[in-house]
């Protein structure tokens, strides 16, 4: 898809499409007045006819509208004024994307881009509409022999800007976007390759890959490596299956040789099925998502190599399948992690904590200005937060704090949970420094508890995505959940790094 930004009346657009927006009821937004003004009206006999309302999710296509330059224009319902809100906003985007796409015509140009979203600025207006429309147009087919290809399916999208003041940020944010948009797909289409496709070696590849094309540096530790480090609870999860672990480092040096990097850690089980403590037979084929984290840091560093932020940022990813075998990990076992603390196993389906710490314990040898993992970790997450928000937990205020803002400018939501001392109790052990689980109760708060026995060096907040990485059911598919929260992080950490670079002697507060 190719997207640009453009300042000018709908009327003299020539482009297959204009599309402007109606508000409920029969209400003409800015540039629908435009075009009805130069139309004698004709749009608004149209409503006064009762054609179209302004509801959500409705449009109306109309062809040689008179005074205007393109083929169509396209009425897209609002909703009302008043509640015209970011949700409202994504919507009606998505609406337009996904008509325009059905219809004849192989551009689009959009004037919603135009419309005002209460404490939303035209960078924010632009980076949704780009992210919005990729999401929309997005299909995952490469298993399928025969693809249902859309007959003319749509080539380029114009987002218009009311101001010609507002070009320089409208480019920026374009660019932002995309990037941000591209890294979301490399995560979607990661994340829905089922487990025979991609499984730690592919993973590895395709980091590889992406090292090369964007210059980013890469090392992959092999089992043999990680026998030297002594991972030996990563190691203990991979001993049930016959594909061999990975452990995967990329890393972008867009900052100063001596500037502390961001660290980004995911959890990648490429399959989880419980191990021996085996999880029922019933959507178990969604434990393929189990490596979401691993591809929502791929995605992420992808956009960070696209945006080529003036930032250190390192990507970490821990990678194998969760399977029982006869080699595999039982109940009962207890292992040496890499950190010298010992785990009694007591479910080998809590397995991504197990992969994790070791992961957390080797990122210290960066010495990290902050780390994040991303995790599809707890089930009890997703009866707590549901699809919506993922789930935070963090040993840093200051950390969780700007981690939160960004999953709101991002409009990919997170909330927070404590991690207070008094969980910790849940995972005494009677044979080893702690047990792997904690019980029934706050299942989402004492996994953050295991991970943050691992992460007492460094500021570190983790993110919980079991119920926001992946719809299951009907519409099953990777959402491409946390990158735009994670991307929207780094885009603020790089504006502060370029302020400073502007001001020496003015640093950032740091979160240590
Ligand atoms: N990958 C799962 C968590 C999960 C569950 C993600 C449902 C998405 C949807 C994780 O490895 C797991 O199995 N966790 C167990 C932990 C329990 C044994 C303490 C869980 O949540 O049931
Ligand atoms: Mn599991
Ligand atoms: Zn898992």
């Amino acid at each position: 898809m190719e997207f640009s930004i453009k300042s000018g009346s709908p009327e003299k657009q020539r482009s297959a499409c204009v599309v402007v927006g109606i508000f409920e009821s029969r209400k003409l937004s800015g540039p629908a007045e435009i075009i009805d003004r130069g139309a004698r009206q004709h749009l608004s006999d149209l409503l006064r006819r009762g054609d179209m309302e302004g509801k959500p999710g409705t449009t109306l296509l109309l062809h040689n509208v008179p005074g205007t330059l393109a083929d169509r224009v396209l009425l897209v319902g609002l909703g009302k004024e008043k509640e015209f809100r970011e949700k409202e906003y994504r919507n009606a985007i998505a609406t337009a994307v996904r008509t325009l796409n059905e219809t004849g015509g192989f551009d689009g140009t959009l004037y919603l881009t135009e419309l005002p979203v209460k404490k939303r600025d035209v960078t924010w207006r632009i980076r949704q509409a780009v992210m919005v429309s990729m999401e929309t147009l997005y299909r995952f087919d490469q298993l399928k022999s025969r693809k249902d290809d859309v007959r003319r399916p749509l080539r380029k999208l114009t987002f218009c800007v009311a101001r010609r003041s507002e070009l320089a940020a409208a480019e920026a944010a374009l660019g932002e976007g995309q990037a941000i948009a591209e890294g979301q797909r490399l995560m979607k289409d990661l994340a829905n390759l089922p487990g025979n496709h991609c499984t730690p070696g592919y993973l590895a590849e395709q980091a590889r890959a992406l090292a090369e094309a964007h210059g980013l540096g890469i090392e992959v530790l092999e089992k043999a490596d990680m026998e030297k480090l002594g991972m030996n609870t990563l190691l203990a999860v991979a001993r049930g299956s016959h594909e061999p672990p990975k452990f995967i480092v990329l890393k972008h040096q867009g900052g100063g040789k001596d500037v502390k990097p961001i660290v980004l850690v995911g959890k990648g089980i490429t399959f989880d099925t419980g191990g021996i403590s085996l999880k029922p037979a019933p959507e178990m084929d969604e434990m393929k998502y189990d490596m979401s984290g691993a591809a929502s840091v791929i995605g992420t560093l992808k956009a960070v190599a696209l945006m080529q932020l003036p930032l250190n940022v390192i990507g970490v990813i821990p990678t194998t399948e969760n399977m029982p075998g006869g080699s595999a990990i039982k109940p009962g076992d207890v292992v040496t992690s890499l950190s010298g603390q010992t785990v009694e196993i007591l479910n080998t389906d809590a397995e991504g904590r197990l992969i994790l710490c070791d992961a957390l314990t080797y990122v210290e040898r960066f010495d990290p200005e902050c780390v994040v993992d991303v995790a599809t970790l707890t089930g009890a997450c997703v009866i707590a937060l549901g699809n919506v928000a993922t789930g935070l937990l963090a040993n840093n205020e200051a950390l969780a704090r700007e981690l939160l803002d960004s999953g709101q400018n991002a409009y990919d939501r997170a909330w927070q949970l404590p991690l207070w001392e008094d969980y910790q109790e849940q995972l005494k052990s009677p044979f080893a420094d702690m047990a792997n689980i904690g019980g029934r109760m706050a299942g989402t708060i004492t996994a953050a508890c295991f991970l943050a026995r691992f992460t007492q060096k460094y500021p570190w907040a983790h993110l919980d995505v079991a119920g926001t990485a992946y719809r299951g059911g009907e519409k099953k598919g990777s959402t491409g959940r946390p990158v735009p929260l994670l991307t929207h992080f780094l885009l603020e950490r790089a504006a502060d790094a370029r302020a400073q670079a502007k001001k020496p002697g003015r640093r950032r507060k740091s979160t240590a």
